[in-house]
């Protein structure tokens, strides 16, 4: 699909961008510029905080419109109401979204033109957080997403990497053309390629889980949960409702995507159970397999010169949904292997009742858990498919195309 397929549905669009103050501001330039590129209509306003960044004059330069900066001025209200803006967008995008702006937003206030202009409009809200990874992790800021969120706000990145104070962790803005190409697929546009999973409920888990030793120490694994995103984005874009269940990963959600965050293997059994009935399972994470049997409220002293752990069986979550009494309609599961690849996952596939099982090799150089591409085989009760190194986005699509195949066959 070629870039201008892909951003097509925002041909004709009319979007308003709200620009929030923090430094990303002047990368809300090169947004406009590629949703102007990809056929939108884009008018920009600004809080006050954003215009200590970048002039509204160069907006204005890249929008074509009048950059529109207060709820005061007379000359431009005359030209459009606030109102009748808000009224004019057919998708508002705030980015960056401080945490400030988050939080106002949350709570419904008023008290500039932008949150005026998103209090008043009623068209879909998508929000490009970015801000210090520590006012992104704060529970206010957290809560005031998942309010966001359970209104229906299409929310994409923030990504985790170097932040401008010199530090590092989750709180970057996303990159103009991830939010281009989450507008692209956000519902309410016009469907961008096949749509040969309308009508179904998918549920995908993916990532890793956290198993809490002590309040500050867990057990984890390597999974960046890549491909199960990926898998989720690409069965949204061909029509499908998803539910994507989360472990502890730094990732956007993809656009059109239900996400479920959880920690443990047993929040994320609870999650994956409460988000069914569905007709496809796909189980892309990396459960534990063992949890602390006791969770310990206090740190734990280094006391002796070793340790045991009291370990304990994690519920198996994908054998558990495979042998469940509603009928799915096709249940998938992952297999992470270092050797003996296809007998090692045949075994899988029969022994949890799956119906496909994709087989991957770890600890190779190049690909596996932290890596952006991989190579993978699929094996089904009477057949197998190979999938040559590639980016996990394209490896998804090819897995959707044979989930598709396989649920027809
Ligand atoms: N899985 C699960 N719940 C668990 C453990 C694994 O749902 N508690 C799922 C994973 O999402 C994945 C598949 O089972 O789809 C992996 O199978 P598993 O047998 O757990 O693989 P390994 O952990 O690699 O098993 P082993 O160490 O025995 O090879």
């Amino acid at each position: 699909m070629s870039g201008a397929d892909k951003t097509s549905g925002l041909a004709g669009q009319r979007l308003l961008l709200c620009v929030g103050g923090g430094i990303a501001a002047y990368k809300a330039l090169e947004l406009v510029r590629r949703l102007r590129e990809a056929g939108a209509e884009v008018q920009v306003a600004m809080t006050a905080g954003a215009q200590q960044f970048v002039t509204p004059l160069s907006f204005q330069a890249l929008s074509g419109h009048v950059t529109r900066t207060t709820l005061w001025d007379s000359g431009a209200e005359q030209a459009m109401g606030h109102i009748e803006l808000a009224r004019w967008a057919d998708r508002v995008i705030v980015a960056p979204a401080t945490a400030d702006l988050m939080a106002r937003l949350a709570h419904g206030l008023a008290d500039d033109l932008v949150t005026t202009l998103c209090l008043a409009t009623t068209a879909p809200l998508t929000i490009a957080p970015a801000m210090n990874h520590r006012m992104w992790q704060h529970a206010a800021t957290q809560a005031n997403l998942a309010t966001l969120r359970a209104r229906g706000v299409q929310v994409v990145g923030p990504n985790d990497g170097p932040l401008a104070e010199g530090e590092s962790g989750p709180g970057r803005l996303a990159e103009p053309e991830e939010i281009v190409a989450a507008l692209a697929g956000a519902p309410g546009l016009a469907p961008t390629g096949p749509q040969d999973l309308a009508g179904l409920n998918i549920v995908v888990s993916a990532g890793p889980t956290y198993e809490d030793l002590d309040p500050v120490r867990y057990l984890g694994n390597r999974s960046s949960g890549k491909m199960g995103f990926a898998i989720a984005a690409s069965a949204a874009k061909r029509g499908a409702r998803v539910t994507l269940v989360a472990g502890p990963v730094h990732l956007a959600t993809p656009a059109g995507v239900t996400r479920v965050d959880v920690r443990s293997a047993a929040q994320m059994h609870d999650a994956v159970f409460a988000a069914l009935p569905a007709d496809i399972y796909i189980g892309a994470a990396a459960v534990a397999d063992y949890t602390p049997r006791e969770p310990v409220a206090n740190k734990i002293k280094k006391s002796s010169e070793s340790l045991a752990l009291d370990l304990v069986r994690t519920p198996d979550i994908l054998a558990k949904v495979a042998a469940q009494t509603q009928a799915l309609k096709l249940v998938v599961g992952f297999a992470a292997e270092t050797n003996n690849v296809a007998e090692y996952a045949r075994k899988k596939l029969e022994a949890k009742r799956l119906d496909l099982i994709v087989a991957n090799r770890v600890g190779i150089a190049d690909g596996g858990f932290e890596s952006d591409q991989n190579a993978m085989t699929a094996y089904w009760k009477d057949g197998e498919r190979s999938f040559a190194t590639a980016p996990k986005t394209r490896l998804a699509d090819e897995l959707i195309d044979l989930i598709v195949e396989r649920l027809n066959a």
